[in-house]
């Protein structure tokens, strides 16, 4: 009877110890890995449980009797990538007046397509900024809750706009009263102060709201600047004091000036900043998201996807000056993080714009670290955007040195997030 009490305890001790045993481990031996801090190839194989990195060595001795050992011939690792401008939620493909025809419910949905070929392009982190009725908020958790593949992502929730403003749905005439969601278009400092607190309350990781007029947009001016500075400094101040960061939307010079100084994190598009105002962002520590590529899409596929002639208009005055800046601002020592706007054209081609980015001035290094440890830093996200011990196992492999041709990222061929594999 002793006895039986004995192994009785054992046996829940044992079971105690089994969610340690659980977790699931890997060996990742490829070619060479990319530490993107010093832009070396470094031999390595990457030792993986759970979600972490827990060790890098090449002995061949540590891989004596592991199990889960993935041979990756060929393959340089790099860092899962991530994209600071992204819009999942919705039909890419409907653009103009076709957009308002598309339920809230719908949009979600194809999120869930766009979420997954994401991920699948080696994109393991991403900025949502704007989507209505804060599907962003279910589309980031149910893929961190495993209900669904995409990367991790951190939301927005309904951009803030003035009346008739960039993020305003300005489509309907007067008496059909289109409007974006009724608490995101705020016309006063206090308004605005609100809109950051519902935003909150509902799910949001940070605040975009527009700065100026956009391209997108009907009836709206990229040049105009959108908000006072009051209003535009009581957005920051409130959600900095909830330890959000601020994304603002700005093509314009007046409007970027006032955002940088309103302190936001990052000024989204940037495209007609001049010296000065580079100046003023380097002492303010603000980055620039500057998405180069989307230009060519909207001016070669936008009469075919039905963008309006106005958007069209406004872009073949914003592209090439917005390129010309991106080198500007790059050469003066700005501090650029990857942004495309992913969402205008296919999600899953966010790696075009590294081209771009390269032909526009950066090296290779410099555009792969904009995609990934400056990401992490705007982001406010510690332990990702580098193959290091301790740091989130999100790897991505592709065939080839970027370095030596940066479009080798536009295939990805292997994706892991988190520890787990998606891509192989
Ligand atoms: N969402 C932006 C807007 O509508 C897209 C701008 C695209 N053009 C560009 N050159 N980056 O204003």
């Amino acid at each position: 009877m002793k006895n039986f009490y004995l192994y009785k305890y054992i046996f829940y001790f044992l079971l105690l110890l089994v969610p340690l045993l659980k977790g699931s481990e890997y060996v990742l031996v490829p070619d060479s890995y990319l530490d993107v801090q010093t832009g070396k190839l470094v031999k390595g194989n990457i030792f993986i449980k759970d979600n972490k990195i827990i060790a890098i060595s090449d002995e061949k001795k540590l891989l004596d009797n592991k199990k889960n050992i993935i041979y990756l011939d060929g393959h340089v690792l790099v860092p899962g990538l991530m994209d600071a401008h992204v819009h999942l939620i919705g039909n890419n493909e409907l653009n103009g007046y076709q957009s308002i025809g598309e339920s809230s419910q719908m949009a979600t949905l194809y999120g869930v397509k766009n979420a997954r070929n994401t991920l699948l392009a080696g994109f393991t982190t991403v900025r949502n900024v704007g989507a209505g009725q804060f599907a962003d908020v279910a589309l980031r958790d149910a893929i961190k809750n495993g209900v669904i593949e995409g990367p991790t992502m951190l939301v927005s929730g309904p951009t803030l706009s003035i009346t008739g403003g960039h993020g305003d749905n300005n489509l309907l005439p007067f008496h059909n009263h289109g409007s974006s969601e009724k608490h995101s278009i705020v016309d006063s400092p206090w308004d605005a102060r609100k809109a950051v607190r519902v935003n909150r309350k509902y799910g949001a990781n940070l605040i975009k709201f527009t700065a100026t007029g956009g391209v997108m947009s009907k009836n709206t001016d990229p040049n105009a600047r959108q908000f006072t500075l009051e209003e535009m400094k009581a957005i920051v101040d409130e959600a900095h004091s909830h330890g959000m960061k601020v994304a603002a939307h700005a093509h314009g010079l007046k409007g970027i000036q006032a955002a940088i100084r309103a302190g936001v994190d990052s000024i989204e598009h940037a495209s007609f900043i001049d010296k000065s105002a580079v100046i003023e962002a380097i002492k303010g520590g603000t980055y620039l998201s500057m998405d180069i590529y989307v230009s060519d899409y909207i001016l070669g596929e936008g009469v075919k996807k039905g963008i309006l002639e106005e958007s069209l208009e406004k872009e073949r005055k914003v592209g090439k000056t917005q390129r010309e800046n991106f080198k500007m601002a790059n050469s003066m020592g700005a501090k650029m993080v990857f942004g495309t706007d992913a969402g205008i054209f296919d999600h899953g081609d966010n790696a075009k714009q590294f081209k771009y980015m390269v032909n526009w001035g950066m090296t290779p290094l410099q555009a792969i670290q904009a995609a990934t440890i400056n990401t992490s830093d705007l982001f406010g996200l510690k332990n990702i955007g580098e193959i290091k011990v301790g740091y989130d196992a999100d790897v991505i492999g592709i065939r080839g040195n970027p370095l030596d041709d940066i479009t080798k990222l536009e295939t990805v061929i292997f994706v892991m997030k988190e520890g787990k594999i998606y891509k192989q």
